[in-house]
């Protein structure tokens, strides 16, 4: 009974909606009953209980719940002889190769070019060498790109050669960024909208560095005091990132990603190193220090309608003493994906996206991991995956659904190529 449920999860894709034309409601109540069984009853109960009226019917829902029965009971090991090596062989693939679904978009495969700032654009439009680069990236059959990180506004430029997407006058350039990418192929495309907080120069920005508090940033040399922004400031930048989500979605995107990693601001409100508020948005809880973060992702969610998919970049953990933890990041994954979230791509926080003392493949694993028994919605991770079979690995631990490869592809346009064949 067992071993045929889980060898249906594996036959069909995430959304399950192939499972529930064939099977129909009742099939899926009972596999419904299985996968609470198998996925640990306080996740499901949570999220698709009896009690929600709609369940029966949620089947994008609950196909997330039969690809996480999969993983945990590779994760945990006792309900399939084998654990997740047999059900790859009932399912007969690599799971590096098998597409994944981040809200209604499909996505090829599960390898992911993170966002990586390549510092080339002209006053923040796009060149045409820009979109030949991540064009090489998706010819190589990359399953999603998510361009570098863009700002929103001039008062969080991280730097003078960053791309805009602060302005109107920007979407041809960031339009043709698209089109490159879609015309190479199957290949879908992100772009990560930014707001640097104090993690830049005032003469970069033009003004006075902004964060949460009066706090000099810890991982810059020599950082400038930046002044705390006020609840009405932190107002107009919620709306400037949806101003900046609606810009994405115009030029063609097929998701936008919030940055609220690698102690830029989003992330200065997440981590108590840089947020010492005695307000709605302080340090006094963890829903405090993600509420900019919160209503970002509400504004955002707001503006680009419900079936556009938003991810966030979450520097879940600090890795630093006195700083944001593996809790705290299962805490905030929790309460972004019951805010609307669709993939939560995980990552350092003041540490940024290496740590200190590890340089073993996928250093945020134990995060990743964590947050990935914690929530429904794919988990991406990166960090130090350089081959295709060191990505695989890491999916059949469970640490994640997508693997990000970022240097790697950066100096091998052909990688993806390379690791599928
Ligand atoms: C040159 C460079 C630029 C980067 N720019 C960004 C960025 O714009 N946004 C972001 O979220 N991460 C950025 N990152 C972090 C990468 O997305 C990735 O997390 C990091 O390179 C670790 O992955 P890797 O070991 O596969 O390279 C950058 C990394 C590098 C090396």
């Amino acid at each position: 009974m067992r071993g045929h449920l889980i060898e249906l999860f594996t036959t069909h894709d995430a959304t399950g909606n192939k499972f529930f034309q064939t099977f129909g409601e009742c099939q899926i109540r009972d596999a419904f009953q299985l996968s609470l069984e198998l996925v640990e009853a306080d996740l499901a109960c949570r999220m698709y209980g009896p009690e929600e009226p709609n369940f029966p019917f949620a089947a994008e829902k609950i196909g997330c719940i039969f690809q996480r029965a999969v993983v945990r009971c590779g994760v945990h090991g006792g309900i399939v002889p084998g654990g997740l090596a047999h059900v790859n062989a009932i399912g007969g693939k690599m799971l590096l190769t098998q597409a994944i679904r981040v809200r209604r978009l499909s996505i090829a495969n599960r390898i992911v070019m993170p966002p990586m700032a390549t510092h080339s654009a002209q006053d923040g439009h796009v060149t045409s060498d820009l979109c030949a680069y991540y064009r090489a990236r998706a010819e190589a059959g990359t399953g999603l790109i998510i361009t570098e990180h863009s700002y929103i506004h001039m008062s969080g430029r991280a730097d003078p050669q960053q791309v805009s997407v602060a302005d109107d006058v920007m979407l041809p350039g960031l339009g043709q960024l698209a089109s490159s990418i879609h015309a190479a192929g199957t290949t879908k495309v992100f772009a990560q909208i930014n707001h640097a907080g104090s993690q830049t120069k005032p003469d970069i920005t033009g003004g006075e560095l902004l964060s949460a508090s009066a706090v000099p940033h810890p991982a810059v040399a020599d950082a400038a005091m930046p002044r705390p922004l006020s609840e009405t400031e932190i107002a107009s930048i919620v709306s400037l990132f949806a101003d900046a989500a609606v810009r994405v979605r115009t030029a063609g995107f097929d998701g936008v990603e919030i940055h609220a990693a690698h102690g830029y601001l989003l992330n200065q409100f997440y981590s108590p190193l840089t947020n010492r508020r005695t307000d709605a948005y302080g340090a006094g809880s963890l829903e405090n220090r993600l509420r900019f973060l919160l209503e970002a992702l509400a504004a955002v969610r707001a503006v680009v309608g419900d079936a556009y998919p938003v991810a966030v970049r979450l520097g879940g953990a600090d890795y630093m003493e006195g700083g944001s933890t593996i809790d705290d990041s299962v805490a905030a994954a929790r309460l972004l994906e019951d805010a609307g979230a669709d993939l939560l791509d995980i990552s350092g926080g003041m540490c940024r996206y290496t740590r200190r003392g590890h340089s073993e493949v996928g250093w945020f694993a134990d995060m990743s991991t964590a947050i990935k028994q914690a929530v429904s919605i794919p988990v991406l991770l990166t960090g130090g995956v350089k081959t295709g079979e060191q990505a695989e690995e890491l999916l059949q631990r469970g640490a994640a659904d997508m693997i990000g490869v970022g240097r790697a592809m950066m100096h091998d346009a052909a990688w993806t190529l390379k690791a599928l064949s």
